[in-house]
């Protein structure tokens, strides 16, 4: 099976969220398990390894009206390939994309595939970015070409709430006009794909379940429901031979499960102690991801403030995103100084310090399809602190025989200050529980591997579809 991996961004190429994580270590672990798998991504200006790619082709794109001259170059990154799109419109990865910035790109990985020199299976599509590809498939290549014919698509939905959404005035570039594409009046590159990948799926079971509900479906919820029998959960997987606390190199000294409460509190000391925090006794709260809406620092604030001003936590923020909140973590850190810490950017040798570092880890999420960072602080004896939705909800709990974390049902100030407080407690009484959510969270599962025979499962299915 030939399989092409397309997306938007791939770490370390280009970050801005955990799509680039998963778009890096997926489509890897899939070709160690001997898929034949490459990946298409774009060329941004900013990108920091392109000296080393190697010219592989030039062409000239048509669509619509408009040709654009497009160099495709290849890379061997940890022996996988890459192929990567330039042309004058992709030049960041920047939220003011327009209409032909993506659609050209996915024009751009069709006309490619061709030249590959082997013939294509499946193409897997991930979030807004690449799911016009379904469309042009049916509209642009298959009519005029057999290489296209029995090409099958899956989209991952990573990101439900942006789905590239652009006037119709744009129409005129398509072969055809059609509804599949139309979404409250506008052309919806997401709601393309939903409707006309051969299969869909989401990024955990629970998130699967509640897009098709009004609340988290971003209007979306009633082309999911039409699709879904296509529609699956898998989720996220993390590398646990990369964050591994018994012998990462980037920890001050590596601890396991008889040994954390050294391990972590030696961490901890020399962290706070390179990044000039005071007082290690206090318990190091961890927010690590893209700082949007989406992740719940509004109903953090009042909690965090007030455990602040008395002086009763540490508080490190790693990460970028929107400017409010990138200017809310500057100004705490400005006002705590001995307390905060923002680290601005995503860093994989700073975060695994600071997971190893840390008692909590917050995520307090108004939806999360999967969460990533989450599943590697609990790796590290960092305790979650998370909303029960989608794949938190799957991964954390706080009662039972697997309690692993603090958690709560509702998006709600109050409601998060309850279990923030009662953390604090199990941290301060040492209550013997907390040693136990410690053991549980140390043996997460969830790797990396699992996730990648569930979608070798998947695109058998998808294979095997009429
Ligand atoms: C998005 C989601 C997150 C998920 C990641 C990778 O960033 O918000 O929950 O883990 O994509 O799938």
């Amino acid at each position: 099976m030939n399989i092409i991996f397309v997306s938007s961004e791939v770490y370390p190429f280009q970050k801005h969220g955990g799509l680039a994580d998963i778009s890096a270590s997926l489509p890897k672990t899939l070709s160690q398990k001997g898929l034949q798998i490459k990946t298409i991504l774009p060329l941004y200006e900013d990108d920091g390894f392109q000296n080393a790619y190697q010219l592989f082709k030039t062409k000239t794109i048509q669509f619509g009206q408009e040709s654009i001259e497009t160099s495709y170059y290849t890379y061997t990154f940890e022996n996988h390939d890459y192929i990567f799109v330039k042309n004058s419109l992709l030049s960041a990865l920047d939220p003011n994309e327009t209409f032909l910035t993506f659609v050209m790109f996915n024009v751009c990985v069709l006309s490619i595939l061709k030249d590959l020199g082997h013939p294509v299976d499946l193409i897997h599509i991930n979030d807004w970015h690449t799911s016009f590809i379904p469309f042009l498939l049916d509209s642009m290549f298959r009519p005029l070409d057999p290489f296209y014919e029995n090409i099958k698509t899956l989209l991952t939905i990573h990101n439900l709430e942006r789905q590239g959404q652009f006037d119709r005035q744009f129409e005129t570039y398509l072969p055809y006009k059609n509804f599949t594409y139309i979404l409250n009046g506008h052309i919806n590159f997401l709601k393309t794909g939903i409707m006309r990948a051969n299969y869909i799926n989401t990024v955990s079971r629970t998130y699967k379940q509640e897009i098709l509900l009004r609340f988290y479906g971003f209007d979306l919820d009633s082309a999911l429901k039409a699709r879904q029998d296509h529609l699956e959960g898998i989720l996220n997987g993390f590398d646990h031979h990369l964050y591994d606390p018994t012998t990462s190199k980037t920890l001050h000294i590596n601890y396991d499960l008889d040994t954390y409460e050294k391990g972590k509190a030696f961490n901890k000391t020399k962290f706070l102690e390179s990044l000039g925090l005071k007082d290690d006794t206090l318990p190091l709260m961890l927010f690590n991801g893209r700082l949007g809406r989406q992740k719940g620092i509004d109903i953090m604030k009042s909690s965090l403030e007030e455990a602040l001003s008395n002086a009763s936590i540490n508080l490190v923020i790693v990460g970028e995103g929107e400017a409010k909140y990138e200017a809310y973590f500057k100004e705490l850190e400005r006002k705590y100084k001995d307390h905060v810490h923002f680290f601005e950017g995503f860093d994989q040798t700073f975060s695994e310090k600071a997971y190893a570092a840390s008692d909590f880890f917050l995520l307090p999420s108004l939806f999360e399809p999967s969460g990533l960072n989450h599943l590697i602080a609990m790796r590290y004896g960092s305790l979650p602190i998370v909303r029960e939705t989608g794949g938190l909800k799957d991964t954390v709990f706080s009662k039972g025989p697997k309690h692993n974390g603090f958690t709560f049902i509702n998006y709600d100030d109050q409601e998060f200050q309850d279990v923030f407080l009662e953390a604090i407690s199990y941290y301060y009484e040492k209550n013997p529980l907390f040693h136990e959510k410690i053991t549980h969270a140390m043996q997460v599962t969830s790797h990396l591997d699992d996730m990648a025979e569930n979608y070798i499962h998947l695109y058998d299915k998808v294979m095997n579809e009429e």
